[in-house]
Order: structure tokens, then sequence, then C-alpha cells
């Protein structure tokens, strides 16, 4: 994880994160990846791990698929806003290759404390760790949370006492559909890039005009995570099919247009960030 946002920080594009909802998007996401020879991160967001399988099954499922259908560009398993120190560490023991540790609802004193016990675990075991200050507001796997701006003090308390290798400041971008025009706080992202030089992560980034995300990508944002505009080409494929065909009934059948769909946001999304071609 570290060498392929490392990579992307020092060449100004960003590495994807598309969160995976089912096989369906990992079986999409990988194989899209390695057509467009261009790194990719799977996020599996901690608040559905269960319905994923866990985190031992998904590690096997992921290795398994990556040897299966011949990957040869870096590949990632992420762990999306881990909810508390022992999902993180169950994460890192399963064999994942990153995780976040999501302390956005707590005193940056706990947040701190907490993302540091999470990075001392992780790097035993040479896995990366993403911390967050602020909140990404929106809503995210069926669950709405206000937004919050981060604070730049925080963000640099954040990084420089825990060693994180990644910072997601919240500053402006939600999860889930935009209400209105994504409004990103720029001068606040250019004050925080002065400060670090750990490469910062985008949350919320479906909805985010292609200018607003170059810009972004020039103050360091290296990660950037899409999970909606996946899933509106999935479920408006999937909606269309079963409404054009109402005696269809073979699954394959049935999810071929959306695995198309999603490849083709994916293609999109790679172009866009700039990960397209290049794996190392
Ligand atoms: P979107 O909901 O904008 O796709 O964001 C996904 C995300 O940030 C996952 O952490």
């Amino acid at each position: 994880m570290f060498s392929v946002l490392d990579d992307a920080f020092e060449k100004k594009y960003a590495v994807p994160q598309f969160n995976m909802n089912g096989t369906i998007w990992l079986d999409t996401i990988l194989k899209t990846a390695e057509e467009c020879q261009a790194p990719v991160i799977v996020g599996t967001t901690d608040r559905i791990i269960e319905e994923l399988g866990g985190f031992k099954l998904l590690v096997q499922t992921f290795n398994t698929k990556k040897e299966e259908l011949k990957i040869t560009v870096p590949a990632i398993l992420h762990l999306d806003h881990g909810q508390s120190i022992e999902s993180c560490f169950r994460a890192i023991d399963a064999g994942y290759d990153s995780v976040m540790f999501d302390g956005s609802n707590l005193s940056i004193e706990e947040n701190i404390e907490k993302t540091k016990k999470v990075v001392d675990y992780a790097k035993e075991k040479e896995v990366t760790v993403e911390g967050e200050v602020g909140s990404v507001g929106g809503t995210e796997d069926g669950v709405y949370s206000d937004m919050l701006y981060a604070d730049i003090d925080e963000c640099l308390r954040l990084v420089n006492e825990t060693g994180i290798n990644s910072l997601a400041p919240a500053l402006g971008s939600v999860h889930g559909k935009y209400r209105g025009e994504p409004n990103l706080g720029f001068n606040e992202m250019k004050d925080l890039r002065k400060t670090t030089s750990v490469p910062f992560v985008l949350h919320g980034a479906s909805g985010i005009s292609n200018e607003d995300l170059k810009k972004a990508i020039s103050y360091g944002h290296a990660k950037i995570n899409y999970n909606t505009e996946l899933n509106i080409a999935w479920s408006n494929a999937l909606r269309k099919v079963l409404n054009e065909n109402p005696e269809l009934y073979a699954p394959m059948e049935i999810i071929k247009p959306s695995k198309e769909a999603m490849a083709e946001v994916i293609k999109n999304i790679f172009k866009r960030t700039g990960a397209y071609q290049k794996k190392k």
C-alpha cells in the first residue's frame, strides 16, 4: 500500500479505492484494473463486514481471485471506516494490506490515542493505516451522519503523534449523493498541504467534477474513494434488465449488464484519477 500511494503522491495521480458490496464488485474491480493496467484499492466497509462474509473469508476470496484472474497490477485490500481498534486488529490478523481507523466521532485526544494503537499493531505486520479528522458527512451503508470540517491543527497532531501513512481530512466531501453542488475546501487543503507531506485521502468522491478532482489531486490526494457511482451504475442496469425482461430469472444473465455498467464507470475513474496505465 505504502509504495502504491507514495508513487501516486510523487507523480501527482491518485489510486482509486472502490468499495465492494459483494463478489460481483470484487470480480469487476479486479478485472477492470488489470484491463486498464491500473493500481487499485478494494475497500470493504467495516459496517457490512459480516454481510460480506467476515474478514478471513474476504482475505481468502481476495487473494484467490487475484490468483485466478492472474492479476499483475498492484491490488490492495483495505478496511474502510474501521469502527473500533478491535475491528482493525481483526482485519490485520486476517491479512488485510491496509486499514482505516475512523475516529471521526471521537475527541481528538481519543482519536490520537486509538489511532496510535492501531498504527503500532499494524507496523509489526507491515500494514498501512489511514486516519480521519473531521467527519465526512452524508449517507453510507444506509447510515446518515453530519459533515464536520477538519481542523488543521488537529490534522497535524494526528499525523505527527500517530505516524499514520495517509490522512483523510474531511474538507467538504460527503458520502452518497450530493444535495446540490459539492463544495470542497480548497483553501484549507492548500494550507494543510504546506504543513505535512503525508498523502491525503478523499472520501465521498462520487459526484465530484473532474476539475475539482484534479485540484484535490494537485494538493496531494493520492487515494480517492468511490462507492456510490458504482452502485448507481449497478442498480440502474439491474432495474433496466429486470423491467425489460420480466420473465428472466437466470442470475448470470441478470447481473451481466450491471457488471458491464460498473466496469465502464471504473475504467472512466481510472482515467479521471490518472491511475490508468500506471502499473509499476
Ligand atoms: P461515495 O459515497 O461518494 O462514493 O464515497 C465512498 C467513500 O468515501 C468510501 O469511504
